[in-house]
């Protein structure tokens, strides 16, 4: 019998499909996600994985599930946790879930951009610790998003939505990526490309939509963030380690950035100790996708990668080294 492994509890109905297409389904059911010896037990055997961003797909992983391994499919749309090239030199084909996230990343890009531009966190950790407070003319102001420029790193699917919300709001739309935003998105924006340096420098507010690539690792680096404009916010909803953390931290202490909000974190789930004492920080603990229809789309579409190649087809969302 073919044996399916998922690395993580998954919603009932997803687990349904695949034991409908008469395979073996093992899921980690654990309160904590498996460390990484319980990972490499129970992955022994496996023709198929489906696996979250949190598991490490390398040598040692093929290699500890041997050699019945057909498919790794992630349940995210990024694909940073997987080896590509191991994958490819075992055979196994790698995939992602693309297309069915990028609304509800989106809005919590947007979310955190309003609660850090309107210091929300400032003010429900002051309520919640009992703090004296009145309403006063000068009290925890923030600033008005209306007439902004929002610079996007990153224009795919993700940057894209975040886009539309922010138009909505009247900001101006920048962008710095590898490939120009589509059509008719671009148009509609008015959104502009430009170079990176350019995007970094300019702009009121920096929000990441990139994926974590070696390219993109520390994309924002202190160099970059030391060209920002005083005052200006940052948000990152894509992966911890497109920014240097401890330099971001700096630039917020210091003053001359005004906040960030933040989803997502170079050491996940560790966070530099410096970001948690500042007052004009979001931290959020990586929620990008994390509603039910969502994350029930993310698996139901890791399930029929899976499915598709145990019945010999091409998954729908195979990933390229
Ligand atoms: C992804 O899909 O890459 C997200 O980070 C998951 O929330």
């Amino acid at each position: 019998m073919t044996r399916i492994c998922v690395t993580d509890a998954i919603p009932e109905p997803s687990i349904a499909r695949l034991r409908a297409s008469g395979h073996e389904v093992i899921v980690h059911d654990g309160p904590q996600p498996p460390d990484r010896a319980e990972l490499l037990t129970l992955v022994e055997g496996a023709d198929a994985v489906l696996t979250v961003l949190s598991d490490r797909v390398d040598a040692e992983f093929l290699e500890a599930a041997g050699p019945r391994l057909k498919v790794v499919a992630n349940i995210a749309a990024g694909h940073d946790n997987i080896d590509l090239a191991a994958c490819a030199a075992r055979g196994v084909v790698a995939t992602n879930t693309p297309g069915v996230l990028f609304d509800a990343t989106a809005d919590l890009a947007f979310g955190l951009l309003l609660a850090v531009t309107r210091r929300l966190g400032e003010g429900e950790r002051l309520i919640r610790a009992g703090r004296p407070w009145r309403y006063r003319t000068t009290f925890l102001l923030g600033h008005s998003i209306e007439g902004k420029t929002i610079g996007l790193i990153g224009a795919g699917q993700i940057g894209t939505a975040m886009a539309r919300r922010c138009r909505a709001f009247r900001m101006s739309i920048a962008y710095a990526a590898e490939h120009p935003m589509r059509e008719p998105a671009r148009t509609e924006l008015d959104a502009v490309g430009m170079p990176l340096d350019e995007l970094v420098a300019s702009c009121d507010v920096i929000s990441l939509h990139c994926p974590l690539t070696e390219g993109t690792r520390h994309i924002l680096d202190a160099g970059r963030i030391a060209t920002m404009r005083p005052g200006a916010y940052v948000i990152n909803t894509a992966r911890g380690a497109c920014i240097d953390e401890h330099a971001l931290a700096q630039a917020l202490a210091s003053g001359r950035l005004a906040g960030a909000a933040l989803d997502v974190y170079e050491n996940e789930p560790e966070i530099d100790p410096a970001l948690l004492g500042l007052e004009n920080v979001v931290l959020a603990p990586h929620l990008g996708s994390a509603n039910v229809e969502t994350r029930t789309a993310m698996c139901d579409l890791a399930a029929e990668n899976a499915l598709a190649v145990l019945a010999g087809r091409p998954a729908p969302n195979a990933l390229r080294p």
